[in-house]
């Protein structure tokens, strides 16, 4: 299948490891042109080198998304390399360690608000774009109602990322632009949040494996794989999807 991402203009934030990197690889594979960032140099570096080595024009730089300065300046930037845009996806997520009000706060800045500014600078150059589409990465957290308590906020910003991302698929429909998301469950990747779990809760590990109707934690590549062919031309008639790729996990009819 001919996904028609070559030559694309594809910004995926937070590209240095896991899904987003694993995304970025999908794209460059197909041809893309790719800009993403971290907030951690080194492995952002190391990730756009090897890609820039293969070939690929391969833009980024370190900041944090809720530096709504530094995410806009950045974001502009990016629109200059790469000449425009086709396809933007909001793949952020960080660790919280507030607690309380606070909490909320921070959780509401990472995994609802910086989603939504972005979007705001990316519409007017997506209208310009080539079989424009936008795909956020929520999670299954999002409708499970036996979350771990540290999950609690990050399960209401990403059911709220959910409507958000629907409404705007309506919205934007006469714009030809397209609006997905994919909804991973516990996926594990190398620096990634089951890994540290593995490591040190190995009951937890063992549990969240179970959910899955395969016994097994997803893959990085399995849910990039399903992101790219959303926001590739080849999805071309779907818009307002929430694709959960979780193994089954979920034990709901999903009509
Ligand atoms: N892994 C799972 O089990 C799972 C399950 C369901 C949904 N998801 C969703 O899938 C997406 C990716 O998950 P992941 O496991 O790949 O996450 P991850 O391992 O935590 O990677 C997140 C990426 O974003 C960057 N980042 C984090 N906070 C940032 C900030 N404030 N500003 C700029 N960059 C930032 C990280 O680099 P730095 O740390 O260097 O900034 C890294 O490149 C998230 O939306 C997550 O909610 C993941």
């Amino acid at each position: 299948m001919e996904l028609g991402l070559d030559k694309k203009k594809v910004i995926v934030t937070g590209g240095s490891r896991g899904i987003g990197k694993s995304i970025l690889q999908n794209m460059v594979d197909e041809g893309a042109a790719v800009a993403t960032c971290a907030r951690g140099e080194e492995a952002l570096n190391a990730a756009l080198e090897s890609w820039r080595a293969s070939g690929a024009k391969a833009y980024g730089s370190a900041l944090d998304v809720t530096n709504e300065q530094q995410y806009s300046d950045w974001f502009s930037q990016s629109l200059e390399q790469l000449g425009g845009l086709d396809v933007f996806v909001s793949n952020v997520t960080s660790r919280i360690t507030t607690k309380g009000n606070q909490r909320w706060q921070d959780t509401f800045e990472v995994d609802l608000m910086q989603h939504i500014r972005a979007t705001e600078l990316a519409i007017p150059y997506l209208k310009q774009g080539d079989n424009p589409s936008i795909v956020y990465i929520s999670s299954i957290a999002s409708v499970m109602t036996t979350n771990m308590p540290t999950e609690t906020e990050y399960g209401v910003m990403k059911a709220a990322l959910i409507s958000y991302a629907t409404q705007l698929a309506t919205k934007l429909g006469k714009d030809n632009i397209r609006v997905n998301l994919v909804s991973p469950g516990p996926i594990y990747h190398d620096g990634g949040f089951w890994q540290m779990v593995e490591k040190n809760q190995p009951e937890l590990f063992t549990r969240a494996k179970a959910v899955s109707v395969f016994n097994r934690l997803g893959t990085a590549q399995e849910v990039a794989n399903a992101v790219t062919f959303l926001a590739s031309p080849a999805a071309s008639n779907i818009t307002g999807a929430n694709l959960r790729v979780d193994g089954g996990a979920i034990k709901t009819v999903n009509f």
